[in-house]
């Protein structure tokens, strides 16, 4: 049986825009894999706590000093993940890049001599790659012709997921909710044709 890990980001839980985004991305999934059983890991707000200082220590040495604390914590998110066949991501864009709870997240499952390795060519991920669907929800654009703001999320989230090898990522958009109803249904109808046509496309290509 497929899985479906589902890491929402928003403070706003359920009633965010970044969620809703990301529910039709799992609807989508889930007529392809009607049987896929979805994991839900709920991060918004202050619900992931940040690293310890032996989880600090272990990683700027060679060796884990701790298997107490984060490690802990960090062992359990890693499973989630390497256990998943899709991982779909909800997240706002906080001042231009991904929100803390999102980066405590990252900062537990981008662990050294577990999901990547340094070696003299640099960083090399571990974990096996997988499709990655990211649901973005901005109050203003970052993309396009009337962005007026740069974009530190899309590439941060690239490199730092590929830094653990999951490579396979799909990035969806609502852009612009802060500047009206009218605003955010013109934004969620282009977001839901570029859904349509995505995963149209693959189910052709099944
Ligand atoms: C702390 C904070 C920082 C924000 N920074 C940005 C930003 O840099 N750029 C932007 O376009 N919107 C920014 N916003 C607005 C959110 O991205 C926007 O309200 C978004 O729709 C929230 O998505 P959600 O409903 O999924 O939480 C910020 C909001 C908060 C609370």
């Amino acid at each position: 049986m497929k899985e479906i890990l589902h890491v929402s980001c928003s403070p706003r839980g359920n009633a965010s825009e970044s969620y809703r985004l990301s529910q039709k991305i799992i609807d989508h999934l889930m007529e392809r894999e009607p049987e896929a059983i979805v994991v839900k890991r709920a991060i918004g707000g202050a619900v992931i706590p940040n690293v310890d200082e032996n989880y600090a220590i272990s990683q700027q040495s060679s060796a884990d000093v701790s298997k107490d604390g984060s490690m802990i914590y960090s062992e359990q998110l890693i499973r989630e993940l390497e256990s998943a066949d899709f991982v779909v991501i909800s997240t706002p864009m906080h001042n231009l890049t991904v929100p803390a709870a999102l980066k405590a997240w990252i900062d537990h499952i981008v662990r050294a001599r577990r999901t990547f390795n340094v070696t003299s060519a640099g960083k090399v991920g571990t974990l096996q790659d997988r499709p990655v669907y990211v649901a973005i929800a901005s109050g203003g654009r970052f993309s396009g012709e009337r962005a007026r703001q740069p974009d530190f999320l899309t590439p941060y989230l690239t490199t730092i997921l590929g830094t653990i090898g999951l490579h396979d990522l799909t990035f969806f958009s609502v852009q612009g909710t802060g500047s009206g109803p009218d605003a955010i249904a013109q934004s969620r109808a282009i977001t839901d044709q570029q859904l349509q046509a995505h995963f149209y496309s693959a189910l052709l290509t099944l």
